[in-house]
Parts: structure tokens; sequence; C-alpha cells
């Protein structure tokens, strides 16, 4: 748990507030995309756990006027302009595929798949990191259900025991694999995200 006191100090928290993101994982996000590129004007972004909006802002602004976010989150998601949410349980993997299809405005294919979705931390390493794999399964499974050829993804997991699972896993799936911790995640933090780029099934 990061206390009140070291989080108003921490410099991605200070100026996510400067910058108007809801989120410091907002700069996480930003430092994947730069070097990864994984996001172009005109996507369809799919954003997996996405309350309260951090990474969701990020997505709109680079898709622009033309592109679409669609965020996801078992909590409420305040409104962010240009951006449709969805209230469901990403574990639910049917139920959340089907709800994300009815509201593709029009659009029958997705380009990203993005994930930042945590458990709530319980305190117990291996529970959290066994918790945090079956929410990145689950994101891989939805972007499985939903990308189109080519498309790319990103899906945070704890390091642990099922890490090297889920990452042959997206390997599998997508031509380009890579593990990556960005600068905006805390230096003792076991999260890493996974990423895959040019999805073929
Ligand atoms: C670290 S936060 C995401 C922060 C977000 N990327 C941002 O920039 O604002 C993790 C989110 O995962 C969500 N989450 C956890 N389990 C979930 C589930 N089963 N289905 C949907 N969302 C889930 C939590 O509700 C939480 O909002």
């Amino acid at each position: 748990m990061v206390k009140q006191t070291a989080l108003k100090s921490d410099r991605f928290y200070k100026e996510a507030k400067k910058e108007g993101y809801r989120s410091r994982s907002a700069f996480k996000l930003l430092q994947i995309v730069n070097k990864f590129e994984l996001i172009k004007e005109g996507d369809v972004v799919v954003d997996l756990g996405a309350a309260p909006g951090g990474w969701s802002q990020v997505a709109k602004v680079l898709v622009g006027e033309k592109g679409v976010v669609i965020s996801v989150d078992l909590q409420r998601i305040e409104k962010i302009e240009d951006v449709v949410i969805i209230k469901s349980d990403i574990t639910k993997e049917e139920e959340t595929v089907t709800a994300i299809k009815d509201l593709m405005k029009g659009r029958d294919a997705v380009n990203v798949v993005i994930s930042d979705a945590s458990p709530k931390l319980s305190g117990n390493r291996d529970y959290d990191h066994f918790r945090s794999s079956e929410l990145s399964t689950s994101a891989l499974n939805i972007a499985s259900a939903l990308l189109m050829k080519n498309g790319n993804f990103v899906a945070k997991i704890f390091q642990g025991a099922y890490y090297d699972k889920f990452y042959r896993a997206v390997k599998e799936k997508f031509r380009y694999a890579r593990a990556y911790s960005p600068e905006a995640s805390r230096k003792r933090s076991a999260e890493v995200y996974v990423i895959g780029k040019k999805f073929f099934w």
C-alpha cells in the first residue's frame, strides 16, 4: 500500500494532477506507447480495468476524433468525453465481449486491447499474483475474441509463478512479444506489462 504522503511527493502523481489525468498510471501507458507504438489515430481501443480512466484519457487523445475508446471496469467510471463506458467483470469473458460488440459504434473490429486491471491487494504476494494472472488471462481471451489481424495488446501482470505461462500465451498469438516495466511503475512494484504486436489467429 502506498502512503498518502509518499504519493503526494511522487513525481508522476504531481504531473498527473498538473496534466489533468485521473491517475498516475496514465504515464505508464504514455511510456509504453512511446516505446512500442501500439495506438494510432483512428483506432478502436478497448481499455480493460479502466477506472478511474487515466489510460482511457491517453488513448482518446491518441485515437483522435475518428477513433473509438471503449472503457470497461467493475467500478463506475466518471464520464470521459467521447469515450464509451461499460460496467462489466472482465473475468466474465463472453458477457464482456458481447457488451463491447454491442457498443462498437458501427465499427466491426478492434485495433488495440489494453489492460491495467489489478485485483484488490490482499498483501499475500502469491495470492495477489494468482488473481492478477487470472485478470491478464481474461484480458488476453477478450483480446483474442475482438482483435483484428495485426492488432496490438498490452496487459499488466504481477510477477510470480504464472508469469511465464502468460508470456508464452501472448507469444503464441502475436508475432512480436515483449515484457516491459515503464519508469512510472514504482521501483518496488511487482508489476510488468506484456506487450503483443501483430495479432494472428
Ligand atoms: C490500477 S486500476 C486501473 C487504472 C487505470 N488504468 C487508470 O489509468 O485510471 C485497476 C482497475 O482494475 C479493475 N478491475 C479489477 N478486477 C476487475 C474485473 N474483474 N473486471 C473489471 N475490472 C476489474 C479495478 O476495479 C480497477 O479499477
